[in-house]
């Protein structure tokens, strides 16, 4: 596969990042993205496979089922960018429907270099398809993906796996207007969003009893620890999953066991954290039924068609820019 590396500096970025968002004065705050370095990108595939995480499985068995028809929906002279691809094993699906009509080109658009080689390794094989990888932010990769548009062609953007809920609602909307701005009228959105269910059931999928979710959320400190020189004792950390009403989302936390210090030589940083204190690295904000389809309204999308899953509440919504 052909890879485009990013070419601002990674490392300054992430320096600015762990700066502001761990001197901010009252909840410290890291950014998610900052989640998938190599080991996070792997915890992140063992936890789509956990029996208690079902958003994974509810997206790969409509992806399945409904690949033809999705298909079908679509122009055929069609470009696909995919945002956040991670390993892309579910994407299989679509994009071998999308081929069986004609040769396509898929642009997996990915911050985790480590995701794109995975995406290359799981989708290389699928005949009548090139993959170019973009090691890039999803927006930033977008309007590349757009400047290489044939005349004639559409383009098919997937945003899987309910990573759009990682965003609060207000970024949501914004993201998705950024979206329908960078696309033309009759380009297309399939976007993948978790619907609200029972607090006990969303608190074991991001708080599993293997504790694999707790070492992709400590790997953070890990990360910084490698990358920027740090000395957070990660035993001193906790994972702690917990759902906040107001915001309607599952946020993860590491909070500190005890009163302490960590020092971060690469950002010129020491930071005390209070017993009990947290660190809060991650939202997954659930959606009400309706919701999906209204702020993709506002954005500029009407819905084409929405397939939902029986098992875990979690639809595949189609959406074709106006
Ligand atoms: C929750 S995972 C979902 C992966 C896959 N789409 C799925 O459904 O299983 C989010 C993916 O988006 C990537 N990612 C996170 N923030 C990003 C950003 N700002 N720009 C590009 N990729 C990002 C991560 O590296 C990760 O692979």
């Amino acid at each position: 596969m052909l890879t485009h590396a990013i070419t601002a500096d990674p490392v300054l970025e992430f320096v600015s990042d762990v700066r502001a968002g761990l001197t901010l004065r009252g909840q410290k705050e890291l950014p998610s993205k900052y989640l998938y370095d190599d080991v996070g990108s792997a915890l992140f595939e063992v936890i789509s496979v956990l029996p208690q995480y079902g958003l994974t499985r509810a997206d790969e068995r409509l992806l399945r089922r409904h690949a033809s028809e999705i298909a079908d929906n679509v122009p055929k002279h069609v470009a696909v960018a995919e945002l956040g691809s991670g390993s892309g094993k579910k994407t299989r699906w679509i994009l071998k429907a999308l081929c069986r009509r004609q040769h396509i080109s898929y642009f997996p658009i990915e911050i985790s270099p480590t995701a794109l080689a995975m995406c290359e390794r799981e989708l290389g094989d699928i005949e009548s398809m090139s993959i170019v990888g973009f090691e890039r932010e999803y927006l930033d990769g977008l309007i590349e993906v757009v400047a290489r548009r044939h005349d004639g062609q559409s383009i098919l953007v997937l945003f899987l796996g309910s990573t759009i809920g990682n965003f609060d609602r207000p970024a949501a909307a914004k993201f998705l207007r950024e979206v329908r701005n960078i696309l033309q009228p009759g380009d297309s959105l399939l976007l993948g969003t978790d619907f609200e269910k029972p607090i006990p059931q969303l608190i074991a999928a991001y708080d599993d009893p293997l504790g694999v979710t707790a070492a992709f959320n400590l790997n953070l400190l890990a990360r910084i620890n490698r990358e920027l020189d740090a000395d957070f004792v990660l035993e001193q950390f906790e994972h702690v999953a917990k759902f906040n009403p107001d915001a309607r989302s599952i946020e993860m936390h590491l909070r500190s066991r005890i009163d302490q210090n960590a020092t971060i030589p690469r950002a010129g940083l020491s930071v005390s954290f209070r017993e009990g204190e947290t660190i809060w690295t991650e939202s997954s904000h659930k959606y009400g039924w309706t919701e999906p389809l209204r702020i993709a309204k506002d954005a500029g999308f009407v819905c084409k068609a929405q397939w939902i899953d029986q098992e875990w509440a979690f639809a595949e919504n189609l959406f074709i820019a106006e």
